[in-house]
């Protein structure tokens, strides 16, 4: 009795061990352990009861493995078999009513928590709409009725992509749509995850608490660059909020508009007219397919880039937002992220040079560092909207190792350079207003981004 007491603490104490791994969780940016929302918490809660049930369990059925091992061993002074049981009705039953009580106290309050959390994202009465598409392998994002008013005069919707924002203590209403392949809508450490599925609208309700940065991605497996299919959720004050709305209707402004051709910057580079079939600037051009496209052929249909230099990331999740990345993007997109459906979309190898440093490339460097230059001086007045309380970048999660590997332009190559002005670290999220570099420094497409890690 004394070995199998000492056997079952040496257990118990390993158990604990697990305590405060689990309780560490809580830095990680993709941890669900200590939610911020309380649409969240109920899951939360839920999880804590059949963990608290699964540890009774683990620790009666140890202790009883451990008891009967020692108390029923073979010893010396045994000299029969001892005596064989078969069948033992009252023990039967209560094997198995105690594990159908289990089971109820799991069920009742698991399917009335299901039940609240569909009745809550179908009462939209005080809350805000946030449309969300599913798209291969990005996320559009749409506010309906709050975007700039259309001819008819009636508002629009305000289109952005990979970058949600919300406001604090404003229960949100996510409608997810997609028109084709399932994906899942997952933001951690705000709520549990929900299927977007073809031909249905599946709804999520989430009242954000704590103004911050928050990671979501994709959790159901949709394709090549599933795993690349990441955003990010910006939870603000409501005064902050609704000034990036103001700056995102208002489209890009004038002050850096030194960097696009006779300075007005709704005159896109001739370079950048390729993009617009499948690209919109509000204040530009809103002539590609947003939402759910009816057409397939517009499937292509490439993220909103209204304030592009304003956001974190770029590719959804894949790379941090800087000129160096974005000319990498753009040199070579299928290279950074594969399948993506930018990729080979306008042919152009301008010289052969280019062509063996950059095989797939589509773009000449002169091309992308117009075009880079161009989405970069797409900024508000004012410099790029506040956006909370900053995370830092993907990049710089507890998990970063998992970065892409890209080979690196052999040394003498050329890097692409073009005419035209170039800027150089302008617009992170960070530095508000982008700076202008010095007048013919060639943007360098990084040679290996900084990615970012799941
Ligand atoms: Cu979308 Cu995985």
């Amino acid at each position: 009795m004394f070995r199998s007491v000492v056997l079952f603490a040496i257990l118990v104490m390993v158990f604990g061990a697990v305590a405060p791994v689990l309780a560490q969780q809580d830095t990680n940016p993709y941890t669900h352990i200590d939610p911020k929302s309380p649409e969240g918490r109920t899951i939360q809660d839920l999880y804590k009861l059949i963990f608290w049930m699964g540890v009774v369990v683990f620790i009666f059925v140890q202790f009883l493995i451990v008891y009967t091992s020692m108390r029923f061993k073979r010893r010396r002074t045994h000299t029969s078999r001892p005596a064989q049981v078969h069948g033992h009705r009252t023990l039967e039953i209560t094997w198995t009513i105690i594990p159908a009580i289990i089971l109820l106290i799991i069920a009742v309050p698991t399917i009335t928590t299901i039940y609240n959390a569909y009745a809550a994202a179908e009462d939209t009465e005080e809350a805000m709409i946030v449309d969300v598409y599913g798209k291969q392998w990005w996320w559009e994002i749409h506010y309906p009725g709050m975007g700039p008013v259309g001819e008819d005069g009636q508002p629009t919707d305000l289109v952005t992509a990979n970058e949600i924002r919300i406001p604090e203590d404003q229960k949100v209403v996510f409608r997810l749509y997609s028109n084709n392949v399932i994906h899942s809508f997952w933001i951690p450490e705000l709520t549990g995850k929900m299927d977007v599925i073809p031909g249905h609208e599946r709804r999520l309700s989430i009242t954000p608490e704590t103004s911050g940065t928050y990671y979501g991605e994709c959790a159901e497996f949709c394709g090549v660059a599933h795993a690349w299919m990441r955003f990010v959720v910006k939870v603000q004050p409501q005064a902050e909020f609704d000034t990036w709305v103001t700056a995102m209707n208002s489209g890009p402004d004038t002050p850096t508009a030194a960097f696009a051709p006779e300075g007005d910057v709704s005159r896109a580079p001739a370079e950048f007219s390729a993009c617009l079939l499948c690209h919109n600037v509000t204040g530009v051009s809103e002539a590609a397919a947003e939402g759910i496209a009816t057409d397939p052929s517009s499937v292509g249909a490439g993220p909103n880039l209204t304030l592009l230099s304003c956001r974190d990331t770029l590719a959804a999740g894949l790379l941090e937002n800087t000129p160096e990345n974005l000319a990498l993007w753009l040199l070579n997109p299928g290279h950074v992220k594969e399948g993506n459906y930018m990729h080979g979309v306008t042919p152009g190898i301008k010289n052969q040079d280019e062509a063996n440093t950059y095989p797939n490339q589509v773009l000449s460097g002169e091309d992308v560092t117009a075009i880079v230059n161009y989405l970069e001086s797409l900024q508000p007045a004012a410099g790029c909207p506040e956006d909370g309380v900053a995370r830092g970048n993907m990049n710089t999660g507890a998990n970063a190792g998992n970065a892409p590997v890209l080979a690196t332009p052999a040394a003498g190559t050329p890097a692409p350079t073009g005419g035209g002005e170039d800027v150089t670290g302008a617009g992170s999220s960070e530095a508000g207003a982008g700076t202008p570099a010095t007048e013919g420094e060639p943007i360098a497409p990084a040679a290996t981004p900084v990615a970012i890690n799941p």
